[in-house]
């Protein structure tokens, strides 16, 4: 927290470091008041001027600083605002700080803090600052020696990045240990826990013979717990052997659960550091969603020891360059571990509700920005989703092949060093010999570039021609844009299947077996691609497999839609359709409630779904997919600024569903029952395609007739694991009257209050029920002794899951629930700055919403006039009102 207005940095203002610290000593005496840390740094001079040495530090009591052993005096040094400034020092030196931190009174969960009884540390970006005076950079990379001395009892466990060193009793009450990490870091990596742990063990041997320590800590109460994590961790580990040839390059590798997280997870070397909802397992509190998340996670976590440890951001502009990688490389994973198109359609869903809408919004930045005022805000869906979204796209460029040599020749040119985005494109680039040149603007340009296409026919002479534009909305500081490099993949439907594809002027390829489908490379503002031999007028496959983050314009009808759906080859198509064609339903039902007018819902979408439920050759789990309307918050940004209506929008939506739960009755029915099992719980995919289906039938069912909620009550008494339970109190909760419900959930309290995050979701449920009495429902819950605003998991689910799952009760007429979250944003502003920005987002939107404008931008302008705000909470304010 600072008085003055927090500044902006610019990536254009980058300079390489003046010092770098070879070694890093650092010595940890954990206390219950207060925890002394001494550093040694071995630094040595980068430039040939005597530069001073400007050192990171916040909230941290100086007790004493030498060179080289001798005490500096007062005029040596200055302590400022945001750190320590030491002048002449001895170009090569051994700089030593003892400071005192208070990990106790730590709320922001950033740096050096406790969770319950355990110490842990969370220096992703700028946390490492908090502990000592420090290059927290992430180009300024260290070979870290920790010890830690501790209360022997209460902190039996006392673990750090790399190998155990040694370890010995102190007196009779304490004892000490030496942890090494032989590589080199920066100081973002570095992890410290220590507390009164058990672990299971296992073990995993490298592609190389190395034998790896694999080992999972938990408080004793979740020992139950880690052996799905473990199983997935060995699975990570030997596909990033196989797929991207990358092995694990130490003796030991360690996670640990904490239940107090920001975020997921933390890539620590060696020493994973993951919030508990992420890791922990088993059937009796984990849903299947969550069982593939925690897979997910666990694995995006290990591969970041090559992308993001062993090659490491130059600065925090860079930051995709880890992330973006590593989430198309957990992506891959997932695809290898279960279906390829379930797990696109999920990362695709995400995309487009919430990463094009932050591209939509006040807060739109490039997958490398260019400034920042606080880097915290900055682990977006930009970053990430979009940033993995970008390397597909070299991925589908170049080929598997080229892809992979790409990667293997970044790895091997940068392993050691903090390297930038630019690196990596290079990389790619050279490998392939390919010219990525204009593609490179994916990085530099914001916005979701929109993709207009239009086609014509010629019978007569068998052309079929694609006319096709792009445009990209102006963002923030960026009024004009270029024209992407936008790979269009994409087949024609004809009457008996996908249509063989010659473009004009190309030579047949007769080598591919398989010429339905083509890459059409997107590169100006318009562009013409025509078709020879085309025998009858097919329906164009637009955009397979999403192969571009980008808006698809094309004025499909809903027979062509119908088409797409259930017989084009691709399975992503088939879902758009769905897609699209229940977007186009939801939308003319709205008008039709809107103008007053009679509510005629399209029989053909019900037809649809009818047909999908009855093909039981298809996966459950797409089927399912495909029959999930468009959320609620997508089809507020597709209404567009000022156009919103959220009511409308909730009413057009429940009244589609229920049609189409009423027209296709008998077949959910019998869907429901025969998707019923009585096998023991796996979280396989073939188990959670059927539970998916056959949850989804029993949601449309509860909607349709309220005949049906004895069907969910009946599940979630029965249920044998939290997937089933969770869903049938769901549709009790959203479809019921108040008696259907409120025993229910007071039950569940009951039985599961003594499992952290199965209340964390009995909270979120309560929060995103669409009833009346939500508002008073989640005040009420906020002082439940269950709740803590110093948790984020709790907060998530409670205040996140009201504002952002909830939005007939979040826009409530009288401004309720926007002062509630306001309300929430302000207390949390000083304990917990990075959640207080989070949860702003919802707020952000306000241009969307027709009638709530003046309330929202009302609240944002309340929070902007507090004293003291946190940069995080004041960029995301300040840039939300510009
Ligand atoms: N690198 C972590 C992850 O995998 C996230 C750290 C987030 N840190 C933060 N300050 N927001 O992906
Ligand atoms: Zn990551």
């Amino acid at each position: 927290m600072r008085d003055a207005t927090p500044g902006t940095i610019y990536l254009e203002d980058y300079q390489a470091p003046p010092y770098l610290i070879n070694r890093t000593e650092l010595h940890f005496e954990l206390g219950e008041e207060d925890t002394i840390v001494t550093s040694r740094l071995h630094l040595l001079r980068a430039v040939a001027e005597d530069v001073p040495l400007q050192l990171h530090g916040q909230e941290l009591e100086l007790l004493q600083v030498s060179v080289d052993n001798e005490e500096l005096a007062e005029e040596a040094y200055q302590l400022t605002d945001d750190g320590l400034l030491i002048h002449q020092l001895p170009e090569q030196c051994v700089l030593s700080c003892k400071t005192r931190i208070r990990p106790q009174d730590n709320t922001s969960l950033e740096g050096l803090y406790k969770s319950h009884r355990m110490f842990c540390t969370q220096c992703e970006a700028e946390g490492f600052r908090k502990i000592t005076y420090y290059l927290d950079r992430p180009d300024v990379m260290s070979v870290f020696t920790v010890s830690i001395e501790a209360d022997a009892k209460r902190y039996p466990v006392l673990l750090s990045n790399g190998n155990l060193l040694e370890t010995k009793p102190l007196d009779n009450t304490r004892h000490w240990v030496q942890w090494h990490d032989p590589f080199p870091k920066p100081a973002y990596l570095f992890a410290l826990v220590a507390g009164d742990l058990e672990h299971i063990e296992d073990s995993f041997r490298t592609a190389g013979g190395r034998d790896v320590t694999l080992r999972i800590y938990v408080e004793p109460k979740d020992m139950g717990k880690c052996d799905y994590a473990m199983d997935a961790l060995k699975r990570s580990m030997r596909w990033d052997e196989e797929v991207f040839g990358r092995e694990y390059d130490l003796d030991i590798f360690n996670i640990v659960a904490v239940d107090d997280f920001n975020m997921g997870a933390m890539e620590n070397k060696s020493l994973n550091i993951f919030n508990s909802s992420c890791v922990l397992a088993h059937p009796d509190i984990t849903t299947d969603a969550g069982y593939q998340r925690i897979e997910a996670i666990v694995a995006h976590e290990y591969f970041h020891n090559w992308s993001g440890n062993r090659v490491t951001c130059r600065d925090w502009f860079q930051l995709s360059l880890k992330e973006g990688f590593t989430v198309f490389r957990d992506a891959e994973f997932s695809s290898d571990m279960g279906s390829r198109t379930v797990k696109r359609v999920e990362d695709v869903s995400m995309l487009r509700t919430a990463q094009f809408a932050e591209d939509a919004g006040p807060m739109a930045h490039p997958v490398r920005p260019e400034s920042y005022i606080e880097i915290n805000n900055f682990y977006t869906l930009t970053i990430y989703e979009k940033g993995a979204e970008v390397v597909r796209m070299i991925h589908t460029l170049l080929g598997e092949e080229n892809f992979r040599a790409g990667s293997d020749l970044y790895f091997s040119r940068h392993d050691g060093q903090a390297v930038t985005c630019e690196d990596f494109v290079r990389a790619m680039e050279d490998a392939s010999g390919m010219d990525l040149g204009q593609f490179r603007r994916w990085y530099s340009q914001a916005g979701t570039p929109i993709l207009s296409v239009t086609d014509s026919y010629d019978a007569e002479s068998n052309t079929y021609t694609l006319d096709v534009s792009q445009r990209c909305p102006a963002t923030p500081g960026q009024a004009q844009k270029q024209p992407f490099v936008i790979p269009l993949a994409m087949g024609l439907l004809g009457d008996a299947g996908n249509l063989p594809l010659t473009l004009a002027g190309q030579e047949t390829d007769h080598e591919t077996e398989d010429n339905t489908h083509k890459v059409l490379i997107v590169d100006q503002e318009r562009q013409q691609f025509v078709f020879d031999d085309v025998r009858e007028r097919p329906v164009p496959s637009l955009l397979r497999g999403f192969s571009a983050p980008v808006r698809l314009e094309y004025d499909y009808d809903r027979s062509a839609l119908c088409q797409l759906m259930s017989r084009d080859d691709d399975g992503f198509v088939r879902w758009d359709s769905a897609q699209a064609l229940a977007l186009q339903v939801i939308t003319e039902v709205q008008q039709q409630l809107s103008s007053g007018a009679a509510v005629v819902i399209d029989p053909l979408l019900s037809g649809a779904f009818v047909q999908l439920l009855e093909d039981t050759s298809l996966d459950p789990a797409m089927v399912a997919e495909m029959l999930a309307l468009p959320g609620e918050s997508y089809l507020a940004e597709q209404a567009g600024e000022g156009a919103a209506d959220v009511d409308l929008i909730h009413r057009a939506r429940a009244a589609v569903k229920q049609a189409i739960g009423e027209a296709a009755e008998q077949v959910l029915l019998a869907r429901y029952q025969a998707l019923s099992s009585v096998d023991a719980y796996q979280p396989s995919g073939d188990q959670i395609a059927r539970r998916a289906l056959r949850n989804s039938c029993l949601d449309y069912l509860a909607c349709a007739n309220g005949a049906h909620l004895g069907l969910a009550h009946a599940q979630f008494l029965s249920a044998g694991n939290m997937t089933d339970r969770l869903a049938g109190l769901r549709a009790l909760a959203f479809y019921g009257a108040a008696n259907d419900w409120a025993q229910p959930l007071a039950d569940f309290y009951q039985d599961w209050r003594h499992e952290t995050l199965v209340v964390n979701q009995w909270l979120q449920l309560q929060a995103a029920m669409p009833d009346g009495g939500a508002l008073d429902r989640v005040r009420g819950l906020m002082e439940h002794p269950d709740f803590d605003l110093r948790n984020p998991n709790k907060v998530r689910a409670l205040i996140g899951g009201f504002a952002g799952q909830n939005p007939v009760n979040f826009h409530r007429t009288d401004g309720e629930g926007y002062r509630l979250l306001a309300d929430v944003i302000a207390r949390l502003n000083s304990i917990n700055p990075q959640i207080a920005s989070r949860l702003l987002a919802p707020l952000t939107k306000w241009r969307y919403y027709a009638g709530r404008q003046d309330m929202m931008r009302g609240e944002l302008q309340r929070l902007a006039a507090l004293p003291e705000l946190s940069p995080d909470v004041y960029e995301v304010v300040t840039k939300s009102l510009q």
